[in-house]
């Protein structure tokens, strides 16, 4: 014990009855009543390339989301479709039959490199004794096809972004001085994680034939910094130039 204040902070368990309100879609925590749906979606080969993920039994798929929703370093929420016109308030429980009905459309996902005792407010930094940088990443998958092409994905990503950065939706855009179109313009959820992290700690890691994704990503404001050939993947960063 060192004396020093600790403000551990288990990022999943912060969202575990945590519901995002979107215009065109809603955000919820990873249940055990999506897992089934989730293993169909990660055995088709294609999506377990796109998203670097191993293939899982359906016995493991059911630990890995006890797993998640215990991992302190993790952030999963599962994309729900609104369909219809029905009206859905902001603060709405995850078995409310309202959210439960949606149809899942694909999942968006945060991991960080660790977990924050405290996150400076203005710069990536942590007070951490060995220097080493604060990142987190984020991973989206909009699985069904079907769905795609419809700005689900840019809507997922924008309201995660402000529940763990606390900035409003409008902040994640390529070009700020540009207002968002009404195609683009997202609800604002008034719904924050409980210790905000800095928007310029946000990462993506990308394989660099992904044009869709790379694409997505850089209109949501960041930009390539690195290309690791080896890896054959691009590093992208919020805000970065
Ligand atoms: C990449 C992916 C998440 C995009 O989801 P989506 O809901 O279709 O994306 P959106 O409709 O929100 O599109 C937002 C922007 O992303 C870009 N984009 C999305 N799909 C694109 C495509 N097929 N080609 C080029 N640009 C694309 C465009 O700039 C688009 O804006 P526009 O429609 O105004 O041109 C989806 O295709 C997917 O899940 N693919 C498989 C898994 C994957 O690759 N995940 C990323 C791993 S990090």
């Amino acid at each position: 014990m060192t004396g020093r204040p600790r403000f551990v902070t288990s990022f999943m368990l912060c969202n575990k009855n945590t519901v995002l309100v979107g215009k065109k879609i809603l955000l919820v925590p990873y249940r055990i009543e999506h897992v089934a749906k989730y293993h169909v979606w990660m055995e088709n080969e294609e999506l377990r390339t796109l998203t670097a993920s191993e293939p899982l039994t359906l016995d493991q798929e059911y630990d890995m989301q006890q797993k998640w929703q215990m991992d302190e370093d993790k952030l999963t929420f599962i994309i729900l479709a609104r369909e219809g016109d029905a009206f859905i308030p902001d603060t709405i429980n995850p078995t409310d039959s309202q959210v439960s009905s949606l149809p899942m459309v694909g999942d968006v996902n945060i991991f960080f490199s660790r977990t924050p005792l405290s996150v400076s407010e203005s710069t990536n930094s942590l007070p951490f004794d060995d220097g080493q940088e604060f990142t987190a990443e984020a991973e989206i998958m909009i699985a069904e096809p079907l769905y795609r092409r419809r700005g689900y994905a840019q809507e997922a990503l924008r309201l995660m972004f402000q529940y763990v950065t606390g900035c409003p939706t409008s902040h994640f855009i390529q070009n700020p001085r540009v207002k968002m179109s009404q195609r683009e313009e997202t609800h604002q959820v008034p719904v924050k994680m409980p210790h905000s992290i800095p928007p310029t700690s946000l990462i993506a890691r990308i394989s660099d034939k992904n044009t869709p994704s790379i694409k997505l990503f850089e209109r949501l404001g960041f930009q390539i910094t690195k290309h690791v050939e080896v890896f054959e993947e691009v590093e992208l960063r919020w805000n970065a130039l």
